[in-house]
């Protein structure tokens, strides 16, 4: 989500600035801004769409100055249009963000009430004009670069939320202030030449040499020098470390493909997706942040869910979540199935649109036969005034960043945490629950990020069962419950990447056909937590077992049965039964990706698919 640069040094900063944008655009963005500082003052170009329109505007209009911050932006508050895009500029002050700040509806309306004027609908606005009025106070600091820094940290004091920050102003030309909290930032350490950026890419024409910013931190860059402080104001010491990466593998934060780094990025995506949605003290879910007005989610009888592929499979734990908790009827359907029945819908149900991308022709479709019969529409997307979103009466937005890998992963596992949101919302609304189960849930939720590390540190395990298993050219994927859904996603995953034949079976299905493909050639993949389905899964692993069937398992660290049972084991953490659909995704996507890479398929662009898929 967002790039970030920013140039200070002997050269001129818009080339440099353009050059690490253009290193940033896998990151995506739907418009891109600079602004520069020179004698004259301070100069902002924005541009929406592509970089080649930001590189005309500043050849239209040449901007030159050895001072700067560049910026792609991937809309989350806001539309994608010329105003909102960054910098952000106040008086002397231009800033530009990555990350999400939390608290601006609080900050904006104080900033309202001391006379500031907003110009654009960003939360990223708010940090320029905090930093001009703190500037503005502080004229007893003699050295422009130290008052700014201060005003950066008195500003810093007042945000809470996840940011990357660049800030310039036109009155210290020597200075560029960053700071970092939840949100990547990096700074490159040239020859009299500094630069910064969120991801190493940027910086790799310039220089190997790079300091990582830590959560809290906010530094001082100056031509010859970089001076950081910690959330206390104390000095921090930090050597700068080589970095030996191509630019290609650090675009991909040295993975060998997208689709890994997104696996490994899921923890970061699941804080993002959560961050300024609920209270852990109240126990109470953000209304407005679910795009649901308050009387729809009192009075809906029925929450219809529509998608295609891995959307569909988050939809069909969405209908779990929305049962066993709301108590609410719920469905879970095709997309490109629905629009071509006869569905009845009424006004009283609510239709979850659920798409990544947000322009899949099918669920949009859907959508526009259930609003014709009056049925309300909500968008669960990750895209931000795409297509599904702006048709739909509302939008959920899940914040996992752009996801350039074709197999949708960290898209996926965002989109079950937004569910689970939307089930507590429900639950709340309609007060089906005690305030402590939701606060229950919503605990639950919160440890998620750091359990799925955990998982990823199996990585290697589940590396060696790819290693023992790649050349099989069938799988099936059992589960049960809640683990249904993600044998459908693990088969999907495997199939599209690998080109095995994988299919997913909830696992009571088994006696009624599927038992007749066991046997010792065929494995499967059993998804086997500890959770209240867990005997009755046992038994279906048994009965792969007794037919010479080669078992697989996803269990519950410390399972000494299923060790017992199988040496193809891939275990997750011990968690609540709700969200480990959350950590059982990642062994699947972890099997599927090194199944591939042992058989050395395209992963991230495998053959015949596509990302975004705009036509039936
Ligand atoms: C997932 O790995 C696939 N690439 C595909 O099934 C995808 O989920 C499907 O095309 C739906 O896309 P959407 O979420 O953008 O609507």
């Amino acid at each position: 989500m967002c790039g970030i640069v920013g140039y200070l040094g002997n050269r001129q900063a818009v080339p440099v600035l353009l050059d690490g944008l253009r290193r940033l655009e896998y990151r995506g963005y739907d418009s891109a801004g600079v602004a520069i500082v020179n004698p004259q003052g301070l100069a902002v170009v924005r541009a929406v769409g592509k970089l080649d329109n930001l590189t005309q505007a500043t050849t239209d209009e040449p901007l030159v100055g050895c001072l700067g911050i560049g910026h792609t932006r991937w809309a989350t508050h806001g539309r994608p249009n010329q105003r909102n895009a960054h910098p952000h500029r106040s008086g002397p002050i231009a800033v530009v963000h990555n990350g999400i700040i939390e608290n601006h509806l609080e900050l904006k309306a104080q900033l309202i009430a001391s006379g500031v004027k907003f110009e654009s609908d960003t939360d990223t606005e708010i940090v320029a004009h905090l930093v001009d009025q703190h500037w503005s106070k502080l004229t007893d600091v003699g050295k422009a670069e130290e008052r700014l820094l201060q005003a950066v940290q008195l500003s810093l004091a007042q945000l809470r939320g996840a940011y990357a920050l660049a800030i310039l102003c036109e009155e210290a030309p020597d200075a560029l202030i960053v700071a970092k909290n939840a949100s990547p930032l990096v700074l490159g350490i040239g020859n009299e030449e500094v630069i910064c950026a969120s991801d190493i890419p940027a910086l790799l024409n310039y220089t190997r040499d790079v300091i990582f910013l830590e959560d809290g931190e906010v530094a001082l860059l100056t031509r010859g020098a970089v001076n950081i402080k910690d959330s206390s104001g104390n000095a921090v010491e930090r050597s700068p470390q080589r970095i030996a990466w191509s630019p290609v593998q650090a675009e991909k934060g040295g993975y060998k493909h997208f689709m890994l780094k997104e696996i490994f990025e899921q923890p970061r995506a699941i804080e993002d997706t959560l961050r300024g949605r609920f209270s852990l003290e109240t126990g109470e879910v953000v209304a407005s942040e679910l795009g649901i007005p308050v009387e729809i989610a009192r009075n809906v009888d029925r929450v219809y869910f529509v998608a295609c592929g891995t959307s569909y499979h988050a939809s069909l734990a969405g209908r779990h979540w929305i049962e066993q908790l709301a108590r609410l009827p719920s469905q879970a359907e095709l997309a490109s199935e629905v629009r071509y029945r006869a569905p009845v819908f009424t006004e009283r149900d609510l239709i979850v649109a659920v798409s990544q991308s947000g322009e899949t022709a099918d669920t949009l479709a859907a959508v526009q036969s259930a609003q014709a019969q009056g049925a309300k529409v909500l968008a669960l997307t990750n895209v931000l005034d795409s297509a599904i979103a702006r048709i739909a009466d509302g939008a959920f937005y899940t914040h996992a960043g752009p996801e350039i890998g074709v197999a949708s992963t960290k898209a996926f596992t965002t989109q079950l945490v937004a569910m689970l949101l939307l089930a507590t919302f429900l639950v709340q609304e309609r007060e089906v629950l005690s305030k402590d189960a939701s606060k229950k849930i919503l605990g639950d939720l919160v440890e998620v990020p750091s359990l799925m590390r955990r998982c990823l540190s199996i990585r290697s395990e589940v590396q060696d069962v790819a290693k023992r298993w790649h050349q099989t050219e069938h799988m099936l994927f059992l589960g049960r419950g809640l683990g249904f859904p993600l044998a459908l996603e693990g088969a999907l995953k495997l199939k599209e990447i690998s080109y095995a034949h994988a299919e997913g079976y909830a696992a009571g299905e088994m006696k009624h056909g599927p038992i007749a493909l066991i046997d010792e050639e065929m494995p499967v993949v059993v998804i086997a937590p500890q959770d209240s389905n867990y005997e009755k899964t046992l038994s279906n692993l048994q009965e792969v077992k007794a037919r010479d069937g080669q078992v697989l398992a996803i269990a519950t660290e410390g399972d000494q049965q299923m060790k017992s049972l199988t040496e193809d084991i891939m275990v997750i953490p011990n968690c609540s039964e709700l969200v480990m659909p959350l950590l059982a995704s990642v062994p699947l996507q972890l099997l599927a990706y090194y199944t591939a890479d042992f058989k050395g398929t395209d992963v991230d662009q495998p053959r015949n698919l596509a990302k975004t898929v705009t036509v039936e």
